[in-house]
């Protein structure tokens, strides 16, 4: 699976695809790195992708996901905007990190890609009702609103969902909008609470690896050494938002968060973890939004999550670049 692919030409993607996955996001220059690294990867048949409210407000979020989806040669997926605003609380966005328009660094086109008319919440009950069971992936990359409110809907969906693959959270890293919590989590620790307690399989990618996937300016060289619209676009919004993250965090280039859920998908072998249970902080002031992982395995709480830690990041890279050298 992890070897360099082809983008087919003579087959359907549904033909090529091994795995049906739902992309929820927040676009989000990371996002779009793990919705580039999706399309250009013909293991995965993307069914659909969701906008939920997040870096920027769901207006610019689910423009922004047609837009990625445009760039890279793909008026084929279906875009699909959900909630506006978390379950509880304000809404809080990330522009200081993002930008305004939330892909601060290329010339961005109003996307001819038109948005489709079904909530991103029914599109995401119907998928998994009408899919086979156990079929369909859940790659989660932006405020779990989205993910919660499908969970309310219909519940029977938690039995369905194949595995959520969610960035968020942080423990021995912490946090990253709060001293201890983490920006999807934050915006949403309600939404977080159902969808940690929900039946589906859970793969948390939180800031402990993301910290350790950085831009550095050599990987960068190379995703624009490509040389394709995708690349050349992408490689201007992650030295726009490494700009930020290199800051704070000190070092050459910043995290890179959202394509480890799509690259777990297609290369599990390149990271570690240890199956935990995780519960969200709700109630304090101080540390809401905190995820509170069993590391030790002091509780008798369930285990609800594979918490990875560890990341071959050369490897990652090398994946990443492969790929988005298939799209246009
Ligand atoms: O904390 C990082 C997460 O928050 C990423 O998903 C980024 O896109 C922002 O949504
Ligand atoms: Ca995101």
């Amino acid at each position: 699976m992890c070897g360099k692919k082809d983008v087919p030409n003579d087959m359907s993607r549904a033909e090529e695809a091994e795995m049906k996955v739902i992309i929820d996001t927040d676009p989000g220059q990371d996002d779009a790195a793990a919705i580039m690294l999706a399309l250009g990867s013909p293991e995965i048949e993307l069914l659909g992708v969701t906008a939920v409210a997040g870096n920027v407000p769901l207006s610019l979020t689910e423009r922004n996901a047609r837009y990625v989806c445009e760039l890279s040669g793909r008026t084929d997926v279906r875009v699909f905007a959900g909630a506006d605003g978390p379950l509880k609380g304000d809404t809080v966005t990330a522009e200081h990190a993002h930008g305004k328009t939330g892909l601060d660094g290329p010339e961005i086109f109003e996307p001819s890609l038109t948005l489709q008319c079904t909530s991103a919440i029914d599109f995401i009950v119907e998928t998994l009702m009408e899919e086979p069971v156990e079929s369909v992936t859940i790659c989660a990359i932006g405020p779990l609103t989205n993910i919660a409110l499908a969970l309310k809907k219909q519940p029977e969906i938690g039995r369905r969902i194949k595995r959520i693959v969610l960035m968020g959270g942080g423990y021995f890293a912490q946090g990253n909008v709060t001293p201890s919590a983490e920006f999807n989590i934050y915006a949403d620790p309600e939404a977080a609470t159902i969808v940690f307690a929900c039946e589906a399989p859970i793969v948390m990618m939180p800031l402990d690896v993301t910290h350790k996937i950085l831009t550095t300016k050599e990987r960068m060289d190379r995703l624009a050494a490509i040389g394709n619209n995708a690349s050349e676009a992408l490689v201007k919004m992650l030295t726009f938002y490494g700009r930020h993250t290199s800051a704070k965090y000190g070092g050459d280039g910043g995290p890179l968060h959202d394509p480890t859920t799509v690259a777990w998908l297609l290369c599990p072998d390149l990271f570690n973890g240890r199956m935990c249970n995780v519960e969200i902080e709700t109630q304090s002031p101080l540390t809401r939004g905190a995820t509170v992982v069993d590391w030790w395995g002091v509780t008798k709480r369930r285990k609800n999550a594979l918490v990875v830690q560890n990341a071959d990041a050369e490897g990652f890279f090398k994946l990443l670049t492969e790929r988005v050298a298939n799209l246009i």
